[in-house]
């Protein structure tokens, strides 16, 4: 059978307006949460531990005002186990509390939690202010240690929407974090960026960094 000359120029044509068909279709914009939706959960369920406007009093439960809404909902997924799996981020509390909620109630809650004013915990010991100021500024050079200023920012904003905020967070709750980034319980951290760095530190440098970084703005 001869093949008609126009088949082949025929499929061409179609391939190409099916680029500009998939070209064209807008990309679906994602979900920003809605803050006041956010404050009714945040206020009747998490305000037990985070306090209603996330400046919790605790120090094992970690502040969530004005934290990055991106880090936050990253945290809210990862906290919740998929169906017949371990949930990425292992905390016995976390995992149960998150369980009922979905990815727009997250994406609320995310809203919500950034939106807040933090109210920054203080740095406690004076010996080791120094010493907790030139790691997060300078790291250690020579042991590979890099300055957690360098993604952390020097006052500890964070650079959405990769890094988190850690300036004024509870000093025990940076240590018990760094400690699990340190042992491999917490595992969560793109590319291993945390667990490299918190391999590298002693108890002792965890500790100064962790009581300066309470005290940074
Ligand atoms: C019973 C206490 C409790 C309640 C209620 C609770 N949390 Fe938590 N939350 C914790 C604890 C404890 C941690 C620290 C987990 C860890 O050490 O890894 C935490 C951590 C988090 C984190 C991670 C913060 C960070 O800096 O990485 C987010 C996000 C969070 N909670 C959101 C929520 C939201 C949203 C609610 C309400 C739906 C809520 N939590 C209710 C105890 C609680
Ligand atoms: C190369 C970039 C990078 C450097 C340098 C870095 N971090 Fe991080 N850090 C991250 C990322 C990314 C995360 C978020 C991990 C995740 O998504 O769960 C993080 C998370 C954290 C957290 C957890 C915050 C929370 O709310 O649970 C702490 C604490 C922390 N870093 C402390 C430090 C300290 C202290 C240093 C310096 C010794 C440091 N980081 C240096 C990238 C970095």
């Amino acid at each position: 059978m001869k093949h008609s000359p126009m088949l082949p120029t025929l499929t061409a044509a179609l391939l190409a307006v099916a680029a500009i068909a998939n070209a064209s279709e807008p990309a679906k914009a994602p979900y920003k949460g809605d803050p006041a939706k956010g404050k009714e959960i945040a206020s009747t369920v998490c305000a037990a531990c985070h306090n209603a406007d996330g400046n919790s009093v605790q120090s094992a439960n970690p502040k969530l005002a004005a934290q990055h809404a991106e880090y936050l909902f990253k945290q809210m997924q990862e906290f919740k186990a998929a169906e017949g799996k371990q949930p990425v981020r292992v905390n016995a509390v976390m995992n149960g509390m998150i369980a009922a909620y979905n990815e727009d109630q997250m994406r609320d809650l995310a809203a919500y939690f950034a939106a807040q004013t933090l109210i920054g915990e203080k740095a406690r010991n004076r010996e080791t202010i120094e010493a907790g100021q030139k790691l997060y500024r300078a790291g250690v050079m020579a042991k590979g240690l890099p300055a957690c200023a360098a993604c952390h920012g020097p006052a500890g904003a964070g650079i959405p929407a990769q890094y988190p905020r850690i300036g004024g967070q509870f000093a025990e709750y940076i240590e018990a974090q760094l400690k699990a980034f340190r042992d491999g319980t917490r595992s969560n951290d793109p590319n291993k960026m945390m667990r490299m760095i918190a391999i590298k530190m002693t108890d002792a440098e965890i500790k100064a960094v962790s009581d300066y970084i309470a005290g940074l703005r």
